[in-house]
């Protein structure tokens, strides 16, 4: 790996960030000053020091982030400015993946990382990892909603989904909206949870991702706030809530 992509991927700062700490001599690798940006490294074997400092090399990194309204999940899609924006010029150059996106406008725990086989293994749909979601609604869920999400809505289209938890819950503070509901889905359908309700004669007026297995949208998170997590914090998605 150059040494410029491995300085920025373990968070010294951007390309141009880095380029002037390597010309500055403050970057040694294994005792020696080295000013080439471009010279390579092999990483885990080498010993990277920045200042004295040692830089270990981190191969994945595992973001949670609290998505708010008007970022798409997408850095293909260019409806939006994407969820990346909102991180810290260093993980630019990561590569980083959702996994398991949210529509623009709406908010909650997202997964960003490099892991592909982690993003891979979260969004197949028979390892059945149970998404959570807080819906404000325009009306009141029945019985009826709850017996037709948990025996499998067939969406207008035509779609049936599996088996969902349907739950009514108090509206968080501050809603616009008067009736609130927790749902529970083992798919990631495209607008899957607004198509549920829809095809129940209902509307989702807010949504916000709380859970996706036993990983937890830490409530320390800010709307548009982030931190890393572990790999092991991160694979608790395949763990129940
Ligand atoms: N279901 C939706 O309708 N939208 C999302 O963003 C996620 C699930």
């Amino acid at each position: 790996m150059r040494l410029d992509r491995y300085l920025s991927n373990m968070g010294l700062g951007s390309r141009k960030d880095v380029h002037k700490l390597i010309a500055s001599g403050a970057v040694s690798v294994d005792g020696d000053t080295v000013r080439k940006k471009d010279a390579a490294v092999l990483e885990g074997e080498q010993t990277v020091s920045v200042n004295g400092r040692e830089i270990r090399y981190k191969p994945f990194v595992y973001i949670m982030m609290n998505k708010p309204a008007g970022y798409v999940s997408s850095t293909e899609d260019a409806d939006g400015p994407p969820v990346t924006e909102l991180l810290g010029g260093s993980y630019c150059s990561y590569g980083l993946g959702v996994a398991g996106r949210l529509d623009k406008d709406a908010e909650g725990l997202l997964l960003l990382t490099n892991d592909g086989d982690l993003i891979h293994k979260i969004i197949t749909p028979d390892k059945n990892v149970v998404k959570k979601y807080y819906c404000e609604l325009k009306s009141d869920i029945s019985d009826e909603d709850v017996e037709k999400f948990a025996s499998g809505i067939t969406l207008r289209d035509g779609t049936r989904l599996k088996s969902a938890a349907l739950e009514k819950t108090v509206p968080e503070e501050g809603s616009a909206s008067a009736c609130a509901a927790v749902v529970g889905i083992r798919e990631g359908k495209f607008h899957q949870v607004k198509k549920m309700f829809f095809a129940v004669g209902n509307e989702v007026l807010y949504l916000k991702r709380l859970s996706i297995g036993g990983l937890r949208l830490d409530p320390g998170l800010a709307k548009g706030g982030y931190r890393e997590m572990t790999k092991e914090e991160a694979e608790k998605v395949f763990s129940r809530e």
